[in-house]
C-alpha cells in the first residue's frame, strides 16, 4: 500500500448549494470529479490529519464505490480515524448523532437528499462539522475555493476496506472502525420519547403504515417501529434499502408517496401513516384521512411539545426557514418563546441551536428536528407525533381542528416549476426583484400589497449575513408569496412558489387548500408573470 499523488486541476462549478455539492451521479463519476471534491473539502479544513471523521450515505448508486474512494482519500492525507455505517450505510440524522457522539472532528454524508438515484439520478457529496451539522456558508465558502485552486490529490493504493463486517480494522495508519448504523440511533430515540406510552397505543390496535420509500430509513423504523415498539408486522413498507430506489422518488410528499396517501383516504385507512426521504431526514406526516402540511406538523409538535419526555421543561425557542407557513410563529407567541426565521437549508439552524436559542427547528419541505441532532430527522418527527397522539388519545383530524381553532389555520402551498431555462428563471427574479420597492399599495387579483423585500438574514450568533434568500410579498389579511429558485436541483432551474393565507374563521377551515389560496396563487401569477417567462401555465409539482 503506497500514497499516490495525482495531479489534477480545478472543475468548474463544485459549488456547495443547500445541502452540500449536488450533480448528476454521471457528473460525480467523471474522471477526478469525486477525488477533487472531497481533497478540497479537507484542503478547505485545514487537513484531515490526525482528525476522526463519520461516514456514511444513503445507499444510492455510487454510494459503496464513493466510500471507498474517501476512505482511501481520508487514509492518505492522514486521517486517525474514520467510523463508517456497515455497508456505508448511515441515515443523515444517525450520521449526525455519531458525529457528535463520538466528539468527532465532523463527517462526509453520500446523499442527494430525496432525489431519484441510479446512473442517471443524483449523487450528491456533504461536510458536517463537529457540531453534527451540516458546513456553514463560512465553511463551504472555502471548500469551494479550494476547488478552484487544486493542483493535485492524495489517495491510498489499496483494497477496498469490508465495510460488510462490524469492527476495526487498518487502512495504512488509520483506523476504520465499521458501526450497525442503527444503534446509536434507536438508543438516543428512545431517550427522548416515552417509548412506554406509544407501545401501549400499539398495543391498543393502533394501526400505522410507514413508508420507507426504499430509502435509508427502512431498516431504523423496522428496528424502532416494529421490534422496538411493538407496531404488527408489515407497519414498515418498502423497507429494503435500493441503489435505485425501487425506481421511485424518494421524497414523502403527497406526489411522490401517492401510495401512502391513497392508503391513508381510503376506506379502512390505518390510523397513522409516515413516510421519509432518501437519506432519513425528511418526513411526512398523514392521519387517516387527513394530510398534515410539513409547516402545520412543526406548529403542533410545538404546541404539544410538553407531552414529550425530552421536552417536558419546555422549548427555549423555535426557529422556521423563511418559506415555512407562519403557523409555528403564532404558537411562539402563545407561549412567549422566540422564533427565528432563517434562509432555507437546514444549515442555518445550527448557529440557533448550538447556542441554545431553538429548541424545535423546521422547514416547509418535510424537515423537522431539535437540539438533539443538528440535522433535521424523518423518524424522530414520526416518533414525537406517536407520542403527542398516545398522550392525547385522539384522531390526527381531531388534533389539527383542535389545533386550527386555537391558533388559526395557515392554508399554505408551494408550487414548483422545474427544469425552466435558467436564463428566464433568472430573469424572472431579476424583473421582480427590480419591482419589489414599488409594489407596496399596489393591487394584485383583488389583494393588496403590504410590503415587499428580499429576504436577508444576519445569523444573530455568529453575525454573519447571508443575502438573496428569497422574494417575499406580504398581502392584506395575512397572504403571503414567496419565490425562490432552488438551490439543490441538477438540471436548468426550480422556481419555488411559496403561498400562504390565515384563516381565523373556524366555519372555513375545512376548504381544500389550493382553493383556499386560489387568490393568492392568482397575486403570484400576475405580479411575477409566471407564465409569460417561463411559458408554463400549471406547475410540475404541488405540495
Ligand atoms: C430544498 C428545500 C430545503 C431543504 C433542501 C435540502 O432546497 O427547499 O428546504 O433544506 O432542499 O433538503 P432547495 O431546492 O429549495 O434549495
Ligand atoms: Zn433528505
Amino acid at each position: 500500500m503506497s500514497v499516490q499523488t495525482i495531479a489534477t486541476q480545478p472543475i468548474e462549478g463544485q459549488k456547495p448549494g443547500t445541502s452540500g455539492l449536488r450533480k448528476k451521479t454521471r457528473v460525480f463519476q467523471g474522471h477526478h470529479y469525486l477525488e477533487n471534491f472531497i481533497q478540497s473539502i479537507w484542503n478547505g479544513i485545514g487537513g484531515v490529519a490526525g482528525k476522526t471523521l463519520v461516514l456514511g450515505g444513503d445507499g444510492r448508486h455510487f454510494n459503496a464505490e464513493a466510500a471507498q474512494v474517501v476512505l482511501r482519500m481520508a487514509a492518505a492525507s492522514g486521517a486517525a480515524k474514520v467510523i463508517v455505517g456497515q455497508n456505508a450505510l448511515l441515515s443523515t440524522p444517525a450520521a449526525s448523532n455519531l458525529i457528535r457522539d463520538r466528539g468527532t472532528d465532523g463527517g462526509i454524508i453520500l446523499s442527494a437528499s430525496h432525489n431519484p438515484g441510479g446512473p442517471d439520478g443524483d449523487f450528491g457529496v456533504k461536510f458536517n462539522t463537529p457540531n453534527g451539522g451540516p458546513a456553514p456558508e463560512s465553511v463551504t465558502n472555502k471548500i469551494f475555493e479550494a476547488t478552484k485552486t487544486l493542483t493535485e490529490y492524495r489517495i491510498f493504493e489499496a483494497q477496498d476496506v469490508n465495510l460488510s463486517i462490524l469492527g476495526a480494522s487498518m487502512l495504512g495508519d488509520t483506523e476504520i472502525e465499521v458501526v450497525d448504523p442503527v444503534a446509536e440511533y434507536a438508543k438516543l430515540m428512545e431517550r427522548l420519547f416515552d417509548f412506554g406510552a406509544i407501545r401501549a397505543l400499539f398495543e391498543g390496535g393502533f394501526r400505522m403504515r410507514f413508508d420507507a420509500m426504499h430509502a435509508v430509513t427502512g431498516p431504523y423504523a423496522t428496528a424502532i417501529l416494529e421490534d422496538r415498539l411493538g407496531a404488527a408486522p408489515g407497519t414498515v413498507v418498502n423497507g429494503i434499502p435500493l441503489p435505485d430506489f425501487g425506481k421511485g422518488h424518494p421524497d414523502p410528499n403527497p406526489i411522490w408517496a401517492k401510495t401512502l396517501m391513497d392508503e391513508m383516504m381510503g376506506a379502512d385507512a390505518p390510523d397513522f401513516g409516515a413516510a421519509s426521504d432518501g437519506d432519513g431526514d425528511r418526513n411526512m406526516i398523514v392521519g387517516r384521512g387527513c394530510y398534515v402540511t410539513p409547516s402545520d406538523s412543526l406548529a403542533v409538535l410545538a404546541a404539544n411539545a410538553t407531552v414529550v419526555p425530552a421536552y417536558a421543561e419546555g422549548l427555549k425557542g423555535v426557529a422556521r426557514s423563511m418559506p415555512t407557513s407562519r403557523a409555528v410563529d403564532r404558537v411562539a407567541a402563545h407561549l412567549g418563546i422566540d422564533c427565528y426565521e432563517t434562509p432555507t437549508g437546514w444549515k442555518f439552524f445550527g448557529n440557533l441551536l448550538d447556542a441554545g436559542r431553538a429548541t424545535l427547528c423546521g422547514e416547509e419541505s418535510a424537515g423537522t428536528g431539535s437540539d438533539h441532532v443538528r440535522e433535521k430527522d424523518g423518524l424522530w418527527a414520526v416518533l414525537f407525533w406517536l407520542n403527542i397522539l398516545a398522550a392525547k388519545g385522539q384522531p390526527v383530524s381531531e388534533l389539527m381542528a383542535a389545533h386550527w381553532r386555537d391558533f388559526g389555520r395557515n392554508y399554505y402551498s408551494r408550487h414548483d416549476y422545474e427544469g425552466v431555462d435558467s436564463a428566464a428563471a433568472n430573469a424572472l427574479m431579476d424583473d421582480l426583484r427590480a419591482r419589489l420597492a414599488d409594489l407596496p399599495g399596489t393591487e394584485a387579483a383583488g389583494l393588496t400589497v403590504e410590503a415587499a423585500d428580499e429576504f436577508a438574514y444576519d445569523d444573530p450568533v455568529d453575525g454573519s449575513r447571508s443575502e438573496g434568500q428569497g422574494l417575499r410579498i406580504d398581502l392584506t389579511g395575512g397572504a403571503r408569496i414567496v419565490l425562490r429558485l432552488s438551490g439543490t436541483g441538477t438540471e436548468g432551474a426550480t422556481l419555488r412558489v411559496y403561498l400562504e393565507r390565515l384563516e381565523a374563521d373556524p366555519d372555513k377551515m375545512d376548504a381544500d387548500p389550493q382553493e383556499a389560496l386560489a387568490p393568492v396563487i392568482a397575486a403570484a401569477n400576475h405580479i411575477a408573470g409566471i407564465a409569460d417567462r417561463t411559458g408554463r401555465t400549471a406547475p410540475d409539482v404541488i405540495t
